[in-house]
């Protein structure tokens, strides 16, 4: 255990924000416990701001039905991994800059809008612990509403400039492809593995990386903190996925804020899941039985697939590679100046790994 896994505390699941007067507003930079004072202060300040922009773009223009659909996801919850990951970019650069809080709602919102459209995907029924966008008031109001959000950031978007607006098209460019390649499955099983990865780089490295490293273009930082940022975020996003994807199985509904098991449900593997399916033991075998029309039939089903996945030897394997791409950041970080935002970018690996471990 190293100096860092002392430190940080464990990543807050959030599941809702709903005001408790004794809460902390911002629980995940609470759980990186950053020790340079003023860099923690600028961060509480700069969150507390993005929290601002976040329900001033989001909030309604008064068109029913979508009344109260923009809001609903933000005023429900979030971790704000993606808000704080733009802040911490920007601190390699002048973190005043103009735009800085912008850039950093800018992430949030492609993140929102992106549940929007994936719970419609996944079919999901709860999200931060309320009842999903699609699950309240229908698919197609979930679908408009996620492209309304979408519009909103391509409008704030325009006003950070022409880099940011190429940034936000190359991301959701790629989140999009990531969703439908996601869809359309590998093209034989033996490319299974690739695909998945390739499915988790574009549908969540891309917004993670591109999150960090719009704080970085916003603040002025130069070009090769740029890169070493994008390169960071890539791995982290790719781990904060698989660290989802265990916790869909791990955790419960409190925790997370979702129903678990949702995308073993509907028939989308996951990491854990496509290295149990492979298992020959017994379990791995009724594991295989159970997923061999691709979605599940039924909660009592769904109930003895996870209790198989909680005692599979795959949850372990899925850590061991999640510590490989959050060491692959880690190493990423390596050639930026070692300034406290660089430490705080560390301690969010260790966070993610403690998530799940
Ligand atoms: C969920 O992301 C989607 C993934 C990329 C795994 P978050 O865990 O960051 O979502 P919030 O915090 O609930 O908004
Ligand atoms: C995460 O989707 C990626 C996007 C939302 C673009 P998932 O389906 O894996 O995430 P959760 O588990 O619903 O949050
Ligand atoms: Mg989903
Ligand atoms: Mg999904």
């Amino acid at each position: 255990m190293n100096s860092l896994t002392t430190r940080a505390a464990r990543m807050p699941q959030a599941p809702g924000r709903s005001p408790q007067p004794s809460q902390s507003p911002h629980p995940l930079l609470d759980s990186l416990a950053v020790t340079d004072l003023e860099l923690a202060g600028r961060l509480q300040h700069r969150l507390t701001e993005v929290e601002c922009c976040l329900l001033e773009r989001a909030g309604t223009d008064g068109t029913a039905p979508a009344a109260g659909a923009t809001s609903h996801l933000i005023t429900a919850g979030g971790k704000r991994l993606r808000p704080l990951l733009a802040l911490l970019g920007a601190e390699f650069g002048d973190p005043e800059a103009p735009g800085v809080v912008d850039a950093a709602a800018v992430t949030e919102l492609i993140h929102v809008a992106s549940l929007h459209h994936d719970d419609v995907m996944d079919q999901a029924r709860t999200r931060h612990g309320v009842p999903s966008v699609n699950a309240r008031w229908g698919n197609a109001i979930a679908v408009l509403t996620g492209d309304l959000l979408l519009a909103r950031v391509a409008r704030l978007a325009a006003g950070l400039g022409d880099s940011a607006v190429r940034l936000y098209a190359e991301t959701a460019d790629r989140l999009v492809r990531g969703q439908l390649r996601e869809l359309s499955g590998p093209a034989s099983p033996e490319d299974q593995p690739a695909h998945h990865f390739a499915v988790i780089a574009d549908k969540s490295g891309s917004l993670i990386s591109a999150s960090v490293r719009l704080g970085a273009l916003q603040s002025g930082a130069p070009q090769a903190a740029e890169q070493a940022l994008a390169e960071f975020g890539e791995h982290l996003g790719t781990a904060f996925q698989i660290s989802d994807d265990l916790l869909d199985i791990t955790s419960d509904r409190t925790q997370s804020g979702k129903q678990p098991g949702t995308d073993l449900a509907i028939g989308i593997p996951t990491l854990p899941v496509i290295l149990a399916l492979a298992d020959t033991s017994p379990a791995g075998r009724e594991l295989r039985d159970l997923l061999s029309d691709g979605a599940l039939a039924g909660d009592s089903t769904r109930t003895r697939a996870l209790d198989l996945l909680r005692t599979s030897p795959a949850l372990d394997d899925t850590r061991a590679i999640l510590a490989t791409h959050l060491g692959r950041a880690g190493a990423a970080l390596a050639s930026l100046p070692p300034i406290p935002a660089r430490e705080v970018l560390a301690a969010l690996c260790e966070v993610i790994a403690v998530r799940t471990g």
